[in-house]
């Protein structure tokens, strides 16, 4: 299991407001004592944090607000020896508008080498004053931003994050010393940013028109010549390699690489990531973004299942991360169980009521019916505690480019990073900080009830019950990679792995489940009420059983 860690966001070594790592290394033992196997560390390189961290000004360094590169040693020495494997995450398709490459590109005349690591391409109309083709930024707006010299540079996300041009033989190279680098200070993999977007079309052609009603910041995902292009695909088989050739040169170190492709209920679109010479893992996230339904969840599960397992792929599976609103809020929502509220994008956000009782005990279910899934886990870190996504943050403390490169017409993934809550003192940001501070994200004041230091007194607490799951998952299921579907119930989700029988109800009904299951040995509950068995699942409610 991996433990996600939002650098800025987990713990303050001083009194800065803002995460580091020596303030991650002190917590190594809580994570230890979670039960977690591996963390993965979002980007921590210097960067000017236009997108935290994603805007990488030098890959091998550290963001000085951090720590050094002392720090990211020791962290992984501590890492090391609780047992933890590190991921440290890797931004290819685009590096910060600040890294010395881009500097020099806009020092040097259209058409030079230094351009060449990027798209810079002439305008178009009279003077150029039009951008190159028709290309809209994920994060808003255009995908093109003109320079002083009248050309124009390709930028996927925000205009602070250009596109490098992976045909350039001298992007790969310096990408294979940035690899080498890291894997030599012991880091023991990369999570990789944005996959599907690294590649373009040749000669940049225009986009078709966009679906009718897709969202602002949706419709880059609908470019195919931006999108799922293949010659990404020999970049990562060259990584495969260069990952391997490290692996092969240094007996005893075992290296993965996870995608982060997000590929809208296209199961056969993200097999191609875990073909046997590409990466390790993919993400998959259709489970994450199906709605609270017995047949949708079903078909999330289902549809990822057959794909990978038939090509003999892992199975990676997650319920949160930092671009994505909290679990809790989400399956909170009033339209969360309407079959039809399936997200194509990790962005959408419901705007429906919020019932944080309802979502609560859905994401307790969501995750013990996760954990007895085949395939590795990646954890949010807060979502053991119950976090809520904030969703009240005044838009003058918001910090995210989605929300001011849409001029607030998108909220952004703020309401999901912000600092997490170790203890009740609300001198230091609830024990985020070491001395007084003002965390760079406000907490709200609920945040004192949900400190590790009140979750850890409380036997039916969010943090208790992760526990419990993740003890579970490594004593009863973690040798076995086969899942076998169980037909108890048209409302209810159940399968078979291992010796264990896995069963949800995410209706809002009790569902019996027939003499033999009722007999069972109950192993785990998602229930806060105390684990009995009576052969009915409550309401929102995972179990795990044992014949
Ligand atoms: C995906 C990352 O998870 C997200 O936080 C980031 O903004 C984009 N890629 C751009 O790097």
């Amino acid at each position: 299991m991996v433990y996600q860690i939002y650098v800025r966001s987990f713990a303050d070594s001083g009194s800065d407001g803002i995460g580091d790592l020596p303030g991650i290394t002190g917590r190594i033992a809580y994570l230890a004592d979670l039960g977690v196997d591996a963390v993965w560390l979002t980007p921590f390189y210097p960067s000017p944090q236009r997108d935290h961290g994603y805007d990488v000004a030098d890959y091998l360094g550290v963001e000085p607000t951090y720590g050094d590169l002392a720090d990211i040693d020791a962290l992984i020495e501590q890492c090391h020896a609780h047992g933890l494997h590190v991921l440290a995450d890797i931004v290819p398709n685009h590096c910060s508008s600040d890294h010395r490459w881009f500097r020099d590109a806009l020092a040097a005349p259209p058409g030079s080498p230094a351009r060449d690591r990027f798209y810079f391409r002439d305008g178009i109309g009279p003077d150029g004053a039009q951008p190159p083709n028709n290309w809209s930024a994920v994060f808003g707006g255009s995908a093109w931003t003109r320079v002083a010299d009248g050309q124009w540079y390709l930028a996927t996300f925000t205009p602070w994050q250009p596109d490098l041009d992976w045909e350039n033989p001298a992007v790969v190279a310096s990408f294979d010393e940035i690899l080498r680098f890291w894997y030599a200070r012991g880091i023991d993999g990369f999570r990789v940013d944005a996959v599907t977007h690294l590649g373009k079309a040749p000669g940049l052609p225009d986009a078709p028109p966009p679906p009718v009603g897709a969202r602002e910041t949706d419709v880059a995902a609908h470019n195919p010549y931006a999108t799922y292009w293949p010659s990404a695909h020999e970049v990562w088989r060259h990584w495969r390699d260069v990952t391997d050739d490290f692996e092969r040169e240094h007996p005893g170190r075992q290296l993965v690489t996870v995608a982060e492709a997000y590929t809208a209920r296209r199961p056969d679109l993200l097999v191609d990531y875990v073909r046997p010479d590409e990466f390790h893992q993919a993400f998959s996230f259709d489970l994450m973004l199906a709605p609270w339904h017995p047949a949708a969840i079903r078909r999330a599960i289902d549809d990822t299942v057959q794909e990978l397992s038939a090509v003999g792929a892992a199975m990676t599976w997650t319920l949160n991360n930092h671009d994505t609103q909290r679990s809790v809020t989400r399956y909170g929502r009033a339209d969360a169980a309407d079959p039809a509220s399936w997200s194509g994008n990790n962005l959408v956000a419901s705007h429906a009521p919020v019932d944080l009782a309802v979502g609560t005990r859905r994401a307790r279910a969501a995750v013990v019916l996760l954990a007895g899934l085949p395939g590795s886990m990646y954890l949010y870190a807060g979502e053991e505690l119950g976090l809520p996504e904030v969703l009240d943050m005044p838009d003058a403390a918001r910090a995210d480019p989605v929300f001011l490169r849409t001029c607030g017409r998108e909220r952004g993934r703020d309401g999901c990073r912000v600092p997490l809550p170790w203890t009740t003192d609300v001198s230091t940001a609830f024990g985020f900080s070491r001395g007084s501070s003002t965390p760079w994200l406000p907490q709200p004041d609920t945040w004192r009830s949900f400190a590790v230091a009140v979750e850890e007194r409380d036997p039916t607490s969010m943090l208790q019950l992760y526990r419990e799951v993740l003890a579970a998952r490594r004593t009863h299921v973690l040798d076995d990679e086969t899942l076998a579907w169980l037909d108890v119930h048209a409302n209810l989700v159940g399968f078979r792995r291992a010796g264990i029988i896995v069963v949800l109800n995410p209706t809002a009904v009790p569902v019996a489940v027939g003499d033999e299951l009722a007999r069972a040995e109950l192993v785990l509950s998602s229930s806060a009420q105390g684990a009995t068995w009576s052969g009915i699942v409550a309401p929102d409610t995972a179990v795990w059983l044992r014949a």
